[in-house]
């Protein structure tokens, strides 16, 4: 775990529970880790994302956490979000969490490179019972794919595939959400290696600098959550 800032850290280790001076609102108490687990397991996910993420982790197609599904079924359901976006559809975790916040008779279009992990995902879908109309899952890489997309036509847009892509689909990503839209990335804390200043591989590189683009883009209203590997959540004004 990367401190925001050093003195935070230092601080929270002498003096637990108290906020250190001059850092408005950075507590790190012995027990955070302990509450974030605690979190990430507080909603459970049902027998048929189980058998999604299991079957995710075996293809290599790493799928979001707990903390992370149920985040993203909140914000398809706090947008009611009836045209969704995927960029990753991996075996398909997260498109089952968002299809359990969505309206129903909201359309998932997923895109995935990687077809085996497109057939588990259309399986993952059948087993929840979700009806095929629903989805529209496309086969392709993501940056051929997007370009064909229509401007403004999309209530949210989640992204979870190629992590040195993230920059380029978020420029389609903004371009696709209407008015109100809500934009998701995941894995925006990467391994704990954003945090870490002294990380600079060319993936953590990226997804830092694109946070920080993101935070301070007036088209966005950001949040950058610490659920799972970290999830960037924008609305877009
Ligand atoms: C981390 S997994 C997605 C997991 C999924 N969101 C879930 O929760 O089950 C990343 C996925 O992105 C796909 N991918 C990687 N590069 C891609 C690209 N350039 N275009 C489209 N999909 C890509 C991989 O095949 C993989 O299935």
């Amino acid at each position: 775990m990367v401190p925001q800032q050093p003195v935070g850290l230092l601080y929270a280790a002498r003096h637990p529970g108290r906020a250190a001076p001059g850092s408005r609102v950075w507590r790190m108490s012995a027990q955070k880790p302990a509450s974030w687990a605690y979190a990430e397991e507080f909603v459970t996910e049902d027998e048929v994302v189980e058998q999604a993420r299991r079957r995710g982790e075996e293809l290599g197609a790493v799928p979001v956490g707990n903390g992370a599904g149920v985040l993203l079924r909140l914000l398809a359901a706090a947008a009611r979000a009836r045209s969704v976006v995927e960029i990753g559809t991996g075996a398909g975790t997260s498109g089952l969490w968002l299809l359990q916040g969505m309206p129903e008779d909201g359309i998932l279009t997923t895109i995935d490179v990687d077809t085996e992990h497109q057939g588990a995902a259309r399986k993952a879908y059948a087993e929840a019972g979700i009806a095929h109309q629903r989805t529209r899952v496309i086969a392709g890489r993501a940056l051929d794919v997007l370009p064909r997309m229509t401007d403004g036509a999309y209530d949210m847009v989640v992204v979870d595939a190629d992590k040195r892509e993230y920059p380029e689909y978020v420029d389609h990503a903004i371009r696709l959400l209407r008015s109100g839209g809500v934009l998701v990335l995941d894995n925006m804390l990467w391994h704990d290696k954003v945090a870490d200043p002294a990380a600079r591989d060319a993936e953590t590189t990226v997804l830092r600098d694109l946070g920080k683009r993101l935070r301070d883009d007036e088209r966005l209203v950001p949040a950058l959550l610490p659920v799972g590997d970290g999830m960037f959540a924008a609305v877009k004004r």
